[in-house]
């Protein structure tokens, strides 16, 4: 039987650079994301417009570089004792890549659950999101943090993960139906997170512009919620500002694009906007109210969002389109 998995990918509304440090981040999973068509098989043999991978069922094989992502799940799982059982299909996406909306989390995870049900293997949502991180240092090097896979399984929807990442405790903080999320993509792709594993190394030597950066992000993310559950959304302008404003002065990971669509927003009547993710390139971030998001959006060449929920099974399949496309 054919069975199918949703996995979403996230924008995260504020808490940069913080979620390897121990900090907080509040990010929500969105309608777009990664789908799995998949059924049992002795190999994991998955192909996704033109690329493939064909592996053992523990990821052992050489896959070539989007490949890598399905294997290092795979051998993640097997090394937390997943029966070696294979999945034969179809990776279909609606998700741009390298935009920051961390298609590769969304992949990882939507692999992961494939696997873990086609074996029977229960592993708990919070204990799945630390293996796909590990598999993706695994796959790429990139020494992430536990935030884009936590909020692709934990996402729920019109609330925001606020996600403590040294205790991995958790709690939903509920968006005010009149603020619209505005995901703007600056054009510039990450490539592999160039000097992103350098700002953590920066950061764990003590540098004092890096641990400003994370210590005053951190704050922000607390006041952020507080706005949020308080209805003081004129708060948000001002602390958005200053988390972009942090991140491009004190952590050095913005662009001369990513600020300049950053003002765009603002000129254009948005309530607050910072660059999200990881930057050197990717996407802004944009709070806007309901009314305006749209003429904004159309504005800035972005899309609207909605906060969504996260990642599962979608069997029965609903034929003819992914979640999230009109
Ligand atoms: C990338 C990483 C995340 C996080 C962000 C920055 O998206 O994958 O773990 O560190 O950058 O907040």
């Amino acid at each position: 039987m054919q069975r199918s998995f949703w996995a979403p990918g996230r924008v995260n509304l504020i808490g940069d650079h913080t979620d390897y440090a121990g900090g907080v981040v509040l990010p929500i999973a969105v309608e777009f994301g990664i789908r799995v068509d998949i059924e049992p098989s002795e190999r994991i043999a998955l192909t996704s417009d033109g690329r493939a991978v064909d592996v053992a069922p523990d990821g052992t094989g050489t896959p070539d570089r989007w490949g890598r992502y399905p294997a290092a799940v795979a051998a993640e799982l097997a090394e937390l004792g997943r029966p070696a059982i294979g999945i034969r299909g179809v990776v279909e996406s609606n998700l741009p890549i390298g935009t920051g909306l961390s298609s590769s989390a969304a992949l990882e995870v939507a692999v992961a659950l494939a696997l873990c049900a086609v074996a029977d293997f229960a592993v708990a949502r919070m204990e799945l999101a630390l293996a796909c991180r590990r598999a993706e240092l695994r796959a790429v090097g990139v020494p992430c943090g536990i935030m884009d896979q936590a909020a692709s399984l934990l996402g729920r929807e019109g609330s925001a993960l606020l996600l403590d990442c040294r205790s991995l405790e958790y709690r939903y903080v509920p968006l005010p139906d009149e603020l619209a999320i505005v995901v703007v993509d600056s054009g510039e792709r990450q490539l592999e997170h160039t000097g992103y594993a350098d700002r953590q190394r920066e950061l764990a030597a003590g540098m004092p512009a890096r641990v400003r950066h994370v210590e005053t992000e951190n704050q922000r993310v607390r006041d952020t919620v507080k706005a949020l559950e308080g209805g003081e959304i004129g708060e948000l302008g001002r602390l958005f500002r200053s988390s972009h404003e942090s991140l491009r002065d004190d952590y050095e990971v913005s662009t001369p694009e990513l600020d300049r669509l950053v003002e765009h927003a603002y000129d254009a009547g948005a309530l607050a906007a910072r660059l999200t993710g990881g930057g050197f390139g990717g996407s802004i971030v944009v709070l806007a109210a309901q009314s305006r998001a749209g003429t904004i959006a159309d504005q800035l060449g972005g899309r609207v969002v909605r906060a969504s929920a996260g990642a599962r099974e979608l069997t029965p399949r609903r034929m003819g389109s992914l979640p999230g496309r009109a």
